[in-house]
């Protein structure tokens, strides 16, 4: 809810990029992390956590929700959770700042205990559509006693004391609303099912298996799941490990495929095949991504990768690989912009409700730096400059939008001009530290 004030960054072309480093933890394993073992009995510790900012809301919405949690001194997080439908009322709003998924998966939790809570959030998350979420669980009993206008925060939610299991059609490929169901159907009696059309990230339910639910999850048509969960399960505390975020490793793996002589290695990246999508396409595009010592790291795959500079070719990217690499439209675009030849991605749609219209705001953002880019309904097309090079040279307007600041920074490094963006303050919601790791690999960002 605070506005602070804008500090602009720029990106300038110079040295390689070298040297070897772990991105921080996994954003969405880290909200799930902290919601679920809140819903726990018992002591949780959780390794790796995310500590951006959007992270933090959640902590500290747990907190006002009755859940102790403390930072311990080496970085561990230790949670003393409630128990399934032991949420107690807070005092105040619950403020999840910038972050859909901890306020979105915080509804679906509160959904199902007989209390009364307000959710709230910054400029961006006030716009964003919380309907989809509510439609359901307002199936499951729960009440919306006030909302803003088009179903928007701030909301008050009015939570189901006794709530009924569901089946429940997905209308989107959206992890938040599968998650914002289970988490609600964990204080049901009986099944509740989510169908989804297409598959997304599946952390909820390896989350929830981890912490002892019966849940079942099965193929459904040609891309999608069914999932079952039963309900009432007395979930149990059990240690988290979270691995390194594929999201966050993807902007400076994306600068060091452009940036003239890289090389630079990530160590454990996350590789659940419902978030690699972009590295997919990549490969595809001809990058050199080089994957070594793959291994299971707390529940998840993990490999270390290896990033050297690559010439890049235009690819046609299916609508059906969206879901795995929703959040990363926005870096592939500046990759594709360098490219030589056209980039079509395609399904696109729901990119128009992440932080910020990202479609519009990645398209402006190229744009505005001597990119040709065209919309053409759910589709994007990006005209590589190829070995003409990217011009660069312009402001990107970041709206309030962690992904469209570090893309339009990864582009400045490898753009024959600097690019300045308006705002670097919203990066710290996902990314801590991210100037100071890339200028670690050698980036001029001033
Ligand atoms: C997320 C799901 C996606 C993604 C977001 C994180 C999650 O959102 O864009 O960054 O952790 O469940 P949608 O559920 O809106 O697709």
């Amino acid at each position: 809810m605070s506005a602070a004030a804008s500090t602009p960054l720029t990106a300038r072309a110079g040295g390689p990029l070298t040297g070897r480093i772990r991105v921080p933890g996994d954003k969405s394993i880290s909200h799930r992390a902290l919601i679920l073992s809140a819903m726990t009995v018992g002591e949780t510790l959780i390794s790796g956590l995310l500590e951006g900012e959007d992270v933090l809301h959640t902590a500290a919405a747990m907190r006002a929700l009755g859940a102790r949690l403390e930072r311990l001194e080496d970085g561990t997080w230790r949670v003393n959770g409630v128990g399934v439908g032991g949420f107690a009322q807070p005092a105040g709003p619950l403020d999840f700042g910038n972050s859909g998924t901890g306020c979105r998966l915080a509804i679906g939790a509160v959904a199902g205990c007989g209390i009364t809570a307000t959710f709230d959030g910054d400029g961006s998350l006030r716009k964003r559509p919380m309907r989809r979420i509510l439609d359901p669980l307002v199936r499951m009993g729960a009440r919306a006693l006030e909302e803003a206008e088009g179903g928007r925060l701030p909301l008050t939610l009015q939570g189901a004391a006794d709530p009924l299991p569901i089946t429940y059609e997905s209308p989107v490929p959206s992890a938040q609303l599968k998650s914002a169901v289970l988490l609600a159907g964990l204080a049901a009696p009986g099944e509740t099912t989510v169908i989804e059309a297409e598959a997304t990230r599946d952390h909820t339910e390896k989350l929830l298996k981890h912490f002892g639910a019966k849940i079942v999850s099965k193929p459904h048509g040609e891309h999608g799941r069914r999932i079952v969960l039963q309900g009432q399960p007395e979930l149990e505390a059990a240690p988290v490990l979270v691995p390194a975020d594929p999201s966050s490793a993807a902007f400076p793996l994306v600068a060091a495929l452009l940036v003239p002589g890289s090389d630079v290695t990530f160590e454990a990246v996350m590789t659940n095949p419902l978030r690699t999508g972009l590295f997919t396409t990549l490969r595809e595009m001809g990058a050199s991504i080089e994957e070594s010592d793959k291994r299971a790291d707390g529940g998840e795959e993990v490999a270390n990768f290896r990033v050297r500079t690559s010439a890049l070719k235009g690819v046609d990217v299916p609508a059906a690989r969206a879901p795995s690499m929703i959040d990363e439209y926005s870096i592939l675009a500046v990759a594709a912009a360098f490219a030589e030849g056209d980039t079509r991605m395609r399904g696109l749609k729901e990119l128009r409700v992440k932080e910020s219209d990202r479609l519009e705001a990645t398209a402006a953002m190229l744009r505005v730096n001597g990119v040709m880019v065209e919309i053409e309904e759910d589709d994007m097309i990006v005209h590589g400059m190829g070995a003409n090079g990217v011009p660069g040279g312009g402001e990107v307007a970041t709206h309030m939008d962690h992904r469209i600041a570090m893309s339009a920074l990864m582009m400045g490094l490898a753009s024959k001009q600097p690019v300045r963006i308006d705002d670097s303050g919203f990066i710290a919601t996902s990314f801590p530290g991210f100037v100071e790791t890339m200028r670690g690999l050698g980036a001029d960002l001033s």
